[in-house]
């Protein structure tokens, strides 16, 4: 059993301590954690005696793991572009063509709410089906104030009628939607849009606790992202920024002097933006997902990052753009084949780290009294199994609240 003990964020030589109990145990009252230890501890607890047992079998057990980055509403994949991309069109050249997230953006208007829904409960389900008990989901295919409500609506819907915890994050910079785009005063108007109108009417409906904006050549230049996250930040909405994917554009930097959650991508940040983070409380989140997809040569530095101080998290960035995948092994697995992570900084940045990137360190990420009882059940004998097996699913088992919801198919053949 992985305990990844403790509430606070881990930072260097901490991450990869996993808080390892052999033959471990937990004892779950009401959802939550009420006793952690070794098997021999928990049953001699006078409280376990009416307990009803769950015997894993000597399985991995470990925190469920928390997705911090995702754009979970969205009405269809882009597998049309995908096959673009491969026959040699870049992610740019394709966004230019009004394609790329404008592409997402036309279809998720022309959707149904309930069409949506359905979309993204198939797609928790495949969250929970890999492990994961905590999904942050964005905004940023509506782009006008009725689609950007519908998505968010829909956030706390789905937060209401599913298990899964849905974290919500305004993300109406996501790039200047196509009726505002072409000059200077349109652009103008959008921001303008996002901050006078749609950031006081998210804040006023408690529709998203953070604001996110993407921050890139082609998006919004650091000026506007400051502008658009400050304004989130007077209405008490969390800043965080997609930074540094495609270009070096500064967010990070900005992020930090904002005291930004998380500052998520950093494929192209520099020395000075390392330092940064090492001596920040902003979470670098590193989307690897991203750069497999698009054949991307050049990862995130995640071993200078480590060494530097940051505090690392992983998330898988579920999109249909870059990213179409809701499985956070697979990320773990791309985490130490690329970017050079062992297996277990790699839990602790799926876990403990991803959830205070979203704030909810004291109640999830880690087993402790007092915590959600969420958890994973991987079929494996070892957890450097997890991510050494890839492309495909060892989760046997996943418990949200003390609720299994997700348990193993039995295939008979
Ligand atoms: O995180 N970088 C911006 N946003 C998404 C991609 C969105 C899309 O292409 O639809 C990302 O990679
Ligand atoms: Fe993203």
């Amino acid at each position: 059993m992985l305990t990844l003990g403790g509430h606070g964020p881990r930072r260097g030589a901490a991450l990869a301590r996993l808080g390892i109990i052999r033959d471990g145990a937990l004892l779950v009252r009401d959802g939550l954690i009420a006793a952690v230890g070794t098997r021999g501890k928990i049953e001699g607890l006078p409280d376990a005696a009416g307990a009803e047992k769950l015997d894993v079998g000597g399985r991995v057990v470990l925190p469920g793991f928390v997705d911090s980055h995702t754009h979970l509403i969205h009405a269809a994949s882009r597998a049309e572009e995908y096959e673009l991309k491969i026959e040699g069109a870049s992610y740019e050249e394709i966004a230019r063509k009004s394609g790329g997230i404008l592409n997402s953006v036309k279809k998720l208007r022309a959707a149904t709410s309930e069409a949506l829904k359905l979309r993204a409960r198939r797609a928790l389900v495949q969250f929970a089906a890999y492990g994961t008990t905590t999904v942050e989901a964005k905004s940023g295919y509506g782009l006008d104030v009725a689609s950007e409500l519908k998505i968010l609506r829909l956030h706390k819907e789905l937060a209401a009628e599913q298990p899964l915890d849905v974290v919500s994050t305004f993300l109406g910079a996501h790039v200047v939607p196509a009726e505002y785009r072409g000059t200077p005063t349109g652009v103008k108007a959008y921001i303008a849009l996002l901050t006078e109108k749609l950031i006081p009417e998210v804040a006023q409906e408690k529709l998203a606790e953070f604001c996110d904006v993407f921050c890139d050549r082609g998006a919004f230049t650091r000026e506007q992202a400051k502008q658009i996250l400050e304004a989130g930040k007077r209405h008490g909405l969390v800043p965080r920024v997609h930074a540094e994917q495609l270009t070096r554009s500064g967010a990070t930097q900005l992020a930090i002097k904002l005291g930004a959650a998380s500052s998520d991508h950093l494929e192209q940040v520099n020395s000075n933006d390392i330092a940064a983070l090492g001596k920040s409380q902003t979470v670098a989140t590193l989307l690897p997902g991203c750069d497999f997809h698009l054949g991307l040569a050049k990862y995130a530095p995640a071993r200078k990052l480590i060494d530097g101080g940051a505090i690392v998290a992983l998330a898988t960035d579920y999109n249909p753009g870059t990213s179409p995948t809701m499985s956070m092994p697979m990320i773990l697995s791309l985490a130490c084949s690329a970017l050079r992570m062992t297996p277990a900084e790699a839990i602790t940045a799926a876990t403990i780290n991803a959830a205070y990137a979203l704030r909810r360190e004291k109640h999830i990420g880690s087993f402790g009294v007092g915590k959600l009882a969420d958890l994973a059940v991987f079929e494996l004998a070892d957890y450097r199994e997890i991510p050494y097996y890839f492309g495909m699913n060892t989760c046997w088992l996943t418990m949200k609240r003390g609720v299994v919801v997700h348990a193993a198919n039995k295939t008979t053949i």
